[in-house]
């Protein structure tokens, strides 16, 4: 690796304020990269969390310059301001420590919404035949990539606005689930997400899918949902 001018990495540390700390540039060096050297050589207390480097667990996603990403996939060079940088924890998440957050109102939406598999089948049935070129199939599809990183819900203005609306991704894997011929759960589902801090919360701002890292579209999904739940409304009214 070749090195090169000096960074000013800003590292947001929750309630205790910000910290700036200087870090050598490298090529090809990640936003990760850069935390995880100021937790090497500088500031070992400094908590933040990874596991795969790769793009594939979610768990490295933070705030950078003020818009949620993955940092391990996220290039230093495509992110600085001259020289500097911005590194936060993820908006609309309380913060545990520096760059850590509690995940728990995240998960707890998911099972909110109802974004948890309702099965009907014992071991002894026959296995639900899926047909693999329907239309519901394909919504299902769409969203099963959704990897749980909450960078669609650090993005999202109506979250930050209500906390209890259930946010994109909870409602993404709702919309999975209630296109799924294996899920038995279609009224649970279109009750928990018609509800309050439901669907019909969201303002179509459309944020959650602009971030995606995996280039998802949970608004899609909650527009779908929003049709469904207002089908299955009239449909009971008569
Ligand atoms: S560390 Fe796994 S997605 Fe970044």
């Amino acid at each position: 690796m070749t090195a090169s001018p000096t960074l000013k990495v800003t590292i947001e540390r929750g309630p205790s304020g910000a910290e700036v700390f200087d870090v050598p540039q490298y090529d090809n060096q990640t936003v990760l990269d850069v935390v995880s050297w100021v937790q090497q050589n500088v500031d070992p207390t400094l908590s933040y969390r990874f596991a795969c480097r790769v793009g594939m667990c979610g768990s490295c996603a933070m705030m950078v310059n003020g818009v949620p990403r993955w940092t391990c996939r996220t290039h230093i060079s495509k992110v600085l301001d001259g020289n500097a940088v911005t590194i936060g924890p993820l908006r609309n998440l309380p913060v545990i420590k520096d760059l850590a957050v509690d995940m728990d109102p995240f998960f707890d939406k998911w099972v909110a919404a109802e974004g948890i598999h309702h099965g009907g089948l014992t071991r002894d049935d026959p296995i639900a035949p899926v047909d693999e070129g329907s239309a519901e199939r394909e919504a299902a599809n769409a969203g099963i990539e959704c990897i749980n990183c909450s960078v669609c819900y650090a993005a999202c203005d109506t979250v930050a606005g209500n906390p209890d609306y259930l946010g994109p991704a909870a409602l993404q894997r709702a919309w999975t689930l209630l296109n799924d011929a294996k899920d038995e759960g279609r009224q649970t589902i279109l009750d928990a997400v018609s509800g309050k801090g439901g669907c019909h919360n969201c303002h179509s701002i459309g944020s959650c899918t602009a971030y995606c890292p995996n280039e998802l579209d949970p608004l899609a999904a909650i527009a779908g949902l929003k049709r469904e739940t207002a089908k299955s409304f009239f449909k009971r009214g008569r």
